[in-house]
């Protein structure tokens, strides 16, 4: 055959294929989530989510430091409190869980990176993101309590605070409150497109943060909808965000790429709860090749336009990449 371009040249063998790879990840491309739980020496794996764990404090910083050892430059918290009530006064105690979690972890690891999640639905005895009135959850009430946890996640040592409430208007409201209270060097990470979806599943077990009526559909987004990302994604970088997420991950990887065409801005992304228990509960069956799958699946985030991927199976990743150097 008279073929000018034989495509295949190029993928003769590994050394030629990894000279032109396009995509590669890296340790740094990864954040690491922790679930704080209150107590000492708890330890407890989450069912649904297999290697991943409720922890105190004093083995979440044990675990902070493996993460670090590894490479891996950031963490972000959940915390799960002792009490919940209607006004989530745990998410913005001085005390609370995740304000000491951040304490302890700045004190013994000041070079790891400290992302909160700030979100009320952990805290409120409905599990809502926000306040609730009449069934209803009520936008405005809501931003000053998320603008408050924000300023007492900065006060407690965080790098940067990351809003995953879906109220409107709380990047606003969270930038004028850090700016105030002398935290303008700290970025926010916006939850910007995020999904009303059914990959949050085991993380609601992880988290104990599952709704106690309805659901989230008033506040997360519809599944359905591509360009209404987009105008999310663009007020939030309107009101202050630093950096932009889409969450979940692996179903919106076509507005991953539309976000980060469009604006250019920094983009994060969440391979989230349903992602990882999936992809696990296959592999435990052997019905994939966990390695294999999980290096295909975050290449595929890098290859949309993700510069950040928060993912439970970072700490494997960052082994795996050790492996093949
Ligand atoms: C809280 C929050 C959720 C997740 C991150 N922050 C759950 C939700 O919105 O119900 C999901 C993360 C995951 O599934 O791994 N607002
Ligand atoms: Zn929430």
């Amino acid at each position: 055959m008279d073929l000018k371009l034989r495509m295949r040249r190029l993928r003769a063998n590994e050394k030629i294929r990894s000279m032109v790879r396009e995509n590669h990840l890296h340790p740094e491309d990864f954040i690491y989530p922790l679930f704080i739980a209150p107590g000492e020496n708890y330890r407890k794996e989450v069912s649904s989510m297999p290697g991943v764990f409720q922890l105190s404090i004093d083995e979440a910083v044990k675990e902070a430091r493996e993460v670090y050892e590894l490479g891996i430059p950031a963490v972000i918290l959940f915390g799960i409190p002792e009490h919940k009530d209607e006004v989530a006064c745990g998410a913005y105690a001085d005390d609370g869980i995740v304000q000491r979690a951040i304490r302890a972890i700045k004190k013994e690891l000041s070079e790891l990176y400290v992302i909160t999640d700030v979100c009320l639905c952990e805290y409120t005895s409905h599990g809502h993101c926000g306040i609730v009135r009449g069934g209803e959850v009520i936008n405005d009430e809501t931003l000053t309590l998320l603008a408050k946890t924000a300023v007492s996640h900065a006060k407690a040592g965080a790098d940067m605070v990351a809003p995953s409430d879906m109220m409107d208007g709380r990047v606003q409201a969270i930038r004028e409150a850090l700016d105030a209270n002398g935290y303008s060097h700290i970025p926010i990470m916006a939850y910007s497109a995020k999904y009303a979806s059914a990959f949050y599943g085991p993380f609601r077990e992880a988290a104990e943060s599952a709704p106690q009526f309805g659901d989230r559909r008033s506040y997360q987004m519809d599944p359905a909808n591509g360009n209404e990302a987009l105008r999310e994604v663009l007020l939030d970088i309107e009101e202050g965000a630093d950096i932009v997420m889409v969450k979940p991950a692996l179903s919106y990887l076509d507005i991953v790429w539309r976000v980060k065409q469009e604006f250019g801005y920094p983009v994060c992304v969440y391979n989230v709860s349903g992602e990882y228990s999936l992809v696990k509960a296959a592999a435990r069956n052997g019905w994939v090749e966990e390695k294999r799958i999980v290096l295909e699946i975050l290449t595929s985030m890098k290859r949309a336009g993700a510069d950040l991927i928060i993912s439970y199976h970072a700490k494997d990743v960052v082994k795996w990449l050790k492996e093949e150097n």
